[in-house]
């Protein structure tokens, strides 16, 4: 039986402003997911989106429209969107969806009977836009930590969770499974700031919000926020349904992919609500780190007042879902933080798609064009310290990148895998194929280099599938590589057949004149 691997993207807030920032999550996702698959898991992997909340209704009644009316326009745009990026979800909740809604009132039921949920009444910090309460010591500047804005004072009756007996047992599950929470900083923030002080209990419905899902035993409350959004990723399984067998097959979740600023939502109150369920947590909470746009997250609340492009329903079609792709994990360093501009973008296309794998799968297939009518040679066995050198090394590149993704380091993969691509590079200039062609004598050595180019192509291609499936299919699919399956003869030069036509892929990427893409992307977004 195949080894399972459940991998989930937090829910998305309905936005229809979505910036490549938005995408990052979810574009790390599928490729490991899709990295996952090609190691011959059996892979499920949640996205969905986030629906209910005061600032839902709100904006449904600035249009004017239902909120479903409002919410569903949203989500099929965000849905085409994942299509443009070629995201590989198997399954996207809503939490609008009938399922969902009625296992978290069981959910929350059930939490109420054991006792981890009583009623009392809620004196806070309130921040509209976030949804968010805050105590005093949170804020920043008294404002909202997270979007800057003014918060107001509110009480209400309410429930609450007992967060506070959890705190000693997360202590504990920091220490004794240290691979639960990653990379270390966030859990040194969670320690610092929210453990060590000790929690407080959780407010977990509301009277005055009207838009959720409500209490079953006491309807004048609506289940608030993270109850309802947190636990999409048991109800998307079946968990609290008639029919629970992909929650038996999948949960707990291999991986919770967040971006930092949920992290004490997915690593404090989730485990917190699963221990009280009595469910097993998941095996890893990751806290990536933020796309930054001029030093800034560009995202939720905020306005992107800029005129740099970073929308990705301009960018896809310009320049590939690829290219879109590429620059999220490849820029970023994964846990950090990392900035992108347009100028960044473009340099990067230019260097690392179009020149160094685009221009080394084009050289290397005119050259055997030119020198073996486009056949790839029998060969002898690589003796030449150059040649053996290069199979060292590419081999060498390629376990690393199956060491990163262990750790589902993106960016460093990808650093691997474009080092496969420049170390042949690198090899062409110093064993000159093109002055080997013109020596009778050298007929066997240059096939031999040009059986280690294709193979390093066809390494590095198969290895870059999860993460640009277009362009990494083309170059497969004109090396003869079964470019559906599962990673194969990835520890040797023997992966393309002796005898074999090779066809060329064309143009992956087409070198841009910056200077032109500036003007044409200030124009697109100017227009807007
Ligand atoms: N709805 C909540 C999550 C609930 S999960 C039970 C939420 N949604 S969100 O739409 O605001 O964010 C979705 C994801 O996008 C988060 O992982 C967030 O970190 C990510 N990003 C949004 N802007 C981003 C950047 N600029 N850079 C990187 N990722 C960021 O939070």
């Amino acid at each position: 039986m195949k080894e399972k691997f459940y991998i989930t993207t937090p829910i998305y807030y309905p936005s229809q402003k979505m910036t490549l920032g938005n995408c990052y999550t979810t574009v790390i996702c599928d490729a490991v997911a899709r990295f996952n698959r090609k190691m011959g898991k059996d892979v499920f992997f949640l996205t969905g989106t986030d629906e209910h909340g005061q600032k839902i209704s709100l904006s449904a009644k600035v249009k004017g429209v239902s909120e479903m009316e409002y919410l569903n326009e949203i989500v099929s745009d965000t849905k085409a969107l994942w299509e443009m990026l070629g995201i590989t979800y198997n399954k996207f909740i809503r939490t609008t969806d009938d399922y969902h809604e009625k296992a978290v009132q069981k959910i929350f039921t059930e939490l109420y009977k054991k006792e981890y949920i009583y009623k009392g009444e809620y004196e806070g910090l309130y921040c509209t836009p976030c949804e968010a309460f805050w105590t005093e010591s949170q804020l920043v500047d008294g404002k909202c930590p997270d979007c800057g804005r003014e918060v107001t004072p509110q009480k209400e009756e309410a429930y609450f969770f007992k967060l506070s007996l959890f705190t000693d047992k997360l202590l504990d599950l920091y220490k004794n499974n240290p691979e639960f929470l990653q990379p270390q900083t966030r859990v040194n923030e969670m320690v610092n700031n929210f453990l060590k002080p000790g929690l407080s209990d959780l407010c977990v419905s509301r009277t005055s919000v009207k838009w959720g899902v409500p209490v079953d035993f006491d309807p004048k409350h609506t289940i608030y926020v993270w109850i309802d959004a947190l636990s999409n990723y048991i109800t998307a399984l079946g968990y609290g349904s008639d029919d629970q067998t992909l929650f038996e097959k999948y949960w707990p979740a291999d991986i919770h992919m967040i971006g930092k600023e949920i992290v004490r939502f997915h690593a404090i109150i989730w485990p917190a609500i699963l221990m009280a369920l009595d469910l097993p947590l998941p095996k890893k909470v990751y806290g990536h780190g933020w796309m930054l746009f001029g030093g800034d997250k560009l995202s939720k609340s905020k306005d992107t007042g800029t005129v740099e492009c970073i929308d990705p329903r301009i960018l896809i079609p310009l320049y590939s879902a690829d290219a879109v792709r590429y620059i999220l994990l490849r820029e970023i360093p994964f846990g950090s933080d990392g900035n992108y501009s347009t100028d960044i973008f473009l340099t990067r296309f230019n260097s690392d798609l179009s020149n160094n794998f685009g221009n080394l799968v084009s050289r290397s297939l005119s050259m055997l064009k030119k020198y073996f009518g486009s056949v790839l040679p029998n060969t002898p066995k690589a003796t030449e310290e150059d040649d053996v050198t290069l199979q060292k090394e590419v081999l060498a590149e390629v376990n690393n990148t199956f060491e990163y993704m262990k750790n589902f380091d993106v960016s460093k993969a990808l650093m691997s895998i474009f080092n496969i691509f420049t170390l042949a590079n690198t090899y062409i200039q110093k064993v000159e194929p093109w002055a080997l062609a013109k020596d009778e004598n050298k007929k066997d050595r240059l096939a031999v280099v040009m059986k280690n180019l294709i193979e390093s192509i066809r390494l590095g291609s198969q290895l870059l599938q999860p993460f640009l499936p277009e362009s990494s299919t083309k170059v497969l699919n004109a090396l003869g590589i079964d470019s559906k399956g599962e990673f194969e003869n990835m520890d040797n030069f023997d992966g393309v057949k002796a005898g074999t036509t090779l066809e060329s892929p064309g143009i992956l990427f087409p070198r841009l004149d910056k200077e032109a893409e500036f003007e044409k992307l200030a124009n697109l977004v100017n227009k807007k």
